[in-house]
């Protein structure tokens, strides 16, 4: 039986850091599964200062816990089969690792198509991930069942505590996002539901979002501009944030932290928590800006511009707000 269901969920473009507050928050939990997305997520989480990095199997891997890969979720096999191999050679025990029969196979073609059609156009990660779930719709993809190893198809039930994690985040939900500058899966919270529980089993929607915005791959919301030399600010922040893709390489476009897009993330989600993460990067770049009404506000330091934030975020939400750096644990 299910115990209840915590959820995480980007609130902005990915990168806010899912990966480090999963991480912190397994080992309280007795499975962490994955709904949506597949190879083309990066998650970064560092152990003993040792820096780990997983794609498709949810970070719960580096706590023991049971791992699930949703029914949502697209796999390359030769890419999940690597991911295996890594996480075994850095002693995880990865009999703990389970995919839903019926989650979707990647093939060679989807990833020529991606590649040759959408990557330049649109920006993608090449995963091969949009045609992918294109025959899913379709009704003529490949399930994990017919296309992936017996020993790890999950024949299990949900049961315990159980944490979900998202995978890119609000703003690059199909339905939610900039269209077509989305990714093709649904990333809101409700869809972790397509794992097999009831909306009423969510107890909790914890929010992840960072204290500045990142974009990486195409959005008119991004332009390229923001990547001039002449930034020198932005410039700054990519090289102490370490803004670059954790599974393109590509540099991510910075700007300042559109408090409004953050709130109507927050009241989409239902955000119970909030955690902002990546204060200490401003903090070295001694830098307090962002966007609200219509303008770029400034401040003296981190305190002011968080007193800022927690007052908007709570005058407009229900949430409670805590705020983080990279160092920290949450
Ligand atoms: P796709 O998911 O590879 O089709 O890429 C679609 C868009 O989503 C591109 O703009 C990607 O850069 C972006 N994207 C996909 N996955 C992630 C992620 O995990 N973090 C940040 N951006 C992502
Ligand atoms: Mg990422």
């Amino acid at each position: 039986m299910i115990q209840f269901v915590t959820v995480v969920v980007g609130l902005a473009w990915g990168d806010e850091g899912k990966g480090k507050i999963v991480h912190a928050l397994s080992p309280r939990y007795d499975m962490v599964c994955r709904w949506n997305g597949g190879p083309n997520a990066g998650h970064t989480v560092y152990i003993d200062g040792k820096k780990f990095k997983t794609h498709i199997i949810p970070t719960g891997i580096f706590s023991g816990r049971k791992c699930v890969i949703g029914p949502g979720c697209v796999i390359n096999v030769d890419k999940f089969l690597e991911e295996i191999h890594y996480l075994r050679s850095n002693g995880f025990d990865t009999s703990l690792i389970k995919v839903s029969p019926r989650a979707h196979i990647i093939s060679e073609s989807h990833i020529r198509y991606d590649n040759y059609y959408l990557k330049e156009k649109l920006g993608t990660t090449g995963n091969g991930i949009a045609p992918c779930y294109s025959d899913k719709m379709m009704r003529r993809g490949v399930q994990a069942k017919d296309g992936l190893p017996k020993e790890f198809l999950w024949d299990g039930e949900l049961k315990g505590k159980i944490l979900c994690e998202g995978a890119q985040s609000v703003w690059l939900d199909i339905d939610q996002g900039n269209y077509p500058y989305v990714t093709s899966s649904s990333t809101l919270p409700y869809s972790a539901c397509s794992l097999g529980f009831s909306h009423k089993d969510i107890h909790r929607v914890i929010g992840v979002a960072k204290i500045y915005d990142t974009r990486s791959g195409n959005d008119p919301l991004f332009p390229e501009s923001l990547l001039d030399e002449s930034n020198e600010v932005f410039n700054r922040i990519i090289e102490e944030g370490g803004e670059y893709g954790t599974t393109t390489g590509r540099k991510r476009k910075v700007n300042w932290l559109s408090l409004p897009d953050l709130v109507k993330a927050i009241k989409l989600c239902g955000v119970d928590q909030l955690i902002i993460n990546k204060c200490d990067v401003l903090e070295k770049i001694g830098c307090f800006r962002l966007y609200d009404a219509g303008e770029m506000l400034e401040f003296k330091n981190m305190e002011e511009m968080q007193t800022y934030i927690r007052s908007v975020v709570e005058e407009k939400t229900e949430c409670w707000i805590r705020f983080s750096s990279s160092k920290d644990g949450i």
